[in-house]
């Protein structure tokens, strides 16, 4: 059975990474999904963000990524997939995705498989590694290095993404 893991990736993180790997060896395969959340301000383009999940996903010998516009359930069927992985880190996180768990099945017949977070990274977010960097902080613990390479020259640079 194909899944889809979707999500921003704003950057890619240790937990993300975690997830992922864990849904790789309970599918067939995994195509990432790498989207745009209209009410959220992004650091790295939609390329960059694709482009960091492909390389720190590249060991994964069954996971791709691919981008990810329009409904994420026209994703899953364009890509064979019936069931989409999510990471759950805290209740807040549960409530969000039992309601799009419910739309999903409801308007694509798609089955949601909810992974607990690895204790380690179970409240890391890329929202957290964000702040951190912004203000120079060191993020190589929550990040693989690639990725922090990528936040240290963009937070120097002061750049943002928009959308
Ligand atoms: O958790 P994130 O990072 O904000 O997820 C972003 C993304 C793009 C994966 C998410 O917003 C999404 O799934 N968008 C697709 C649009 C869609 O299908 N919405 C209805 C789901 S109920």
């Amino acid at each position: 059975m194909i899944a889809v893991c979707p999500g921003s990736f704003d950057p890619i993180t240790h937990g993300h990474l975690d997830v992922i790997a864990r849904a790789a060896a309970l599918f067939d395969e995994v195509v990432v999904g790498v989207g745009q959340n209209p009410a959220k301000h992004y650091l790295f383009t939609p390329d960059e963000r694709l482009e960091l999940v492909r390389e720190t996903t590249a060991g994964l010998a069954n996971v791709t990524a691919e981008p990810l516009s329009g409904l994420l359930v026209d994703f899953a069927r364009a890509h064979g997939a019936g069931v989409v992985v999510k990471g759950i880190r805290f209740a807040s996180d549960f409530d969000f995705e039992l309601q799009m768990a419910h739309m999903n099945a409801a308007i694509g017949a798609v089955e949601t498989v909810m992974l607990p977070a690895s204790s380690v990274w179970s409240t890391l977010s890329s929202t957290m590694v964000r702040e951190v960097a912004s203000y120079g902080g060191d993020v190589s613990a929550f990040v693989p290095e690639v990725v922090a390479r990528r936040i240290r020259q963009k937070s120097q640079g002061g750049e943002q993404a928009n959308g």
